[in-house]
């Protein structure tokens, strides 16, 4: 519980511990495992702010706003051998084998989505492709080799790596429409970034069908993002979006995810690991930071 309540949303590596205690394992090799896939996530979003270039994360400075971009690539690629290093020492190749692909993938994702930059005309499938690589993979992944430790029975394996993904898939979603409709106080991050960065999430693709106008506009902003200091343009533009009803469309896509989150776990036993899953999954869609 404490894992996902208060400031401390430590949500991935629950989902390793969650994964393991759901099949009944009782040793204490999840908690290595747990560790080596929040350091994935860490080193993740240390460089991912240098490429978004987002001076804010959980409210305090960025790393590389901090330190400089250096330290910031050094220690994200130190996060990245440590993480590895740390899911050797439990012997099991084949979860070091999965944490390897799925950290690879998210890194695709990322290559894929810079790809993309500035593209209004983005696809709704591109757009997902991106979102699947650089994290549902990874939410699959945390899941799916906590439940290993418990179980070698396959169907187990891959319902715990399909509950992951799907949770992943809202996860993003919500993130996209927060970074749109939420408080940036509360979720310790700038607002309004992706739109600068020229990325051009769910409820920007669902806005610009339902305005069509909006396109245009979002073009002019992506090749020139000093447009979003001006207050008024600011604040003009953001409710013209949310007018759109995109907002409302991207958590009713979230919520088909996390039903899919749900479906995949009631073939596990009930448990209170189970429900600590089901819980997670109502956390993550409703969530405002
Ligand atoms: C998530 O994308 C980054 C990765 C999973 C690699 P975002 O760029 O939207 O994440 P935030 O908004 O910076 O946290
Ligand atoms: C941010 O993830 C990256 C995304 C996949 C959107 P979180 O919102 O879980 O980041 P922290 O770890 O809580 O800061
Ligand atoms: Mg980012
Ligand atoms: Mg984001």
């Amino acid at each position: 519980g404490h894992l996902i309540a208060g400031g401390g949303k430590r949500l991935r590596p629950m989902l390793t511990l969650a994964g393991a205690e759901v099949v009944g394992y009782q040793g204490t090799r999840h908690h290595k495992l747990a560790a080596a896939v929040e350091f994935i996530h860490t080193a993740t979003l240390v460089h991912d702010d240098i490429i978004d270039d987002a001076d804010l994360r959980r409210g305090k400075m960025a790393v590389h706003s901090r330190w400089g971009n250096d330290v910031t690539v050094l220690l994200g690629d130190y996060l990245y051998i440590k993480s590895m290093g740390l899911a050797l020492t439990q012997d099991s190749l084949d979860v070091v084998r999965l944490l390897c692909d799925v950290t690879l993938r998210m890194i695709e994702g990322e290559l894929y989505q810079l790809t993309k930059t500035g593209d209004v005309d983005i696809s709704e499938d591109d757009h997902f492709e991106i979102i699947r690589r650089k994290t549902a993979y990874l939410f699959g992944g945390a899941a799916e080799i906590g439940c290993r430790l418990g179980t070698s029975d396959r169907d187990r394996q891959l319902a715990l790596r399909e509950y992951g993904f799907n949770l992943g898939i809202a996860f993003q979603l919500v993130d996209d429409a927060l970074d749109l409709a939420g408080d940036p106080a509360e979720l310790g991050k700038d607002g309004l970034l992706d739109l600068r960065e020229g990325k051009l999430t769910w409820p920007l693709i669902v806005a610009c069908e339902r305005d069509p106008g909006l396109q245009t506009v979002l073009a002019t902003i992506a090749n020139d993002p000093a447009l979003l200091d001006d207050p008024t343009r600011r604040q003009r533009l953001q409710r013209r979006l949310l007018k759109t009803g995109c907002i409302q469309a991207t958590q009713a896509r979230a919520k088909a995810s996390a039903d899919a989150a749900r479906d995949a776990l009631m073939s596990l036993p009930q448990t209170p690991a189970r429900d600590a899953l089901m819980t997670v999954v109502a956390v993550c869609v409703d969530r405002t930071r």
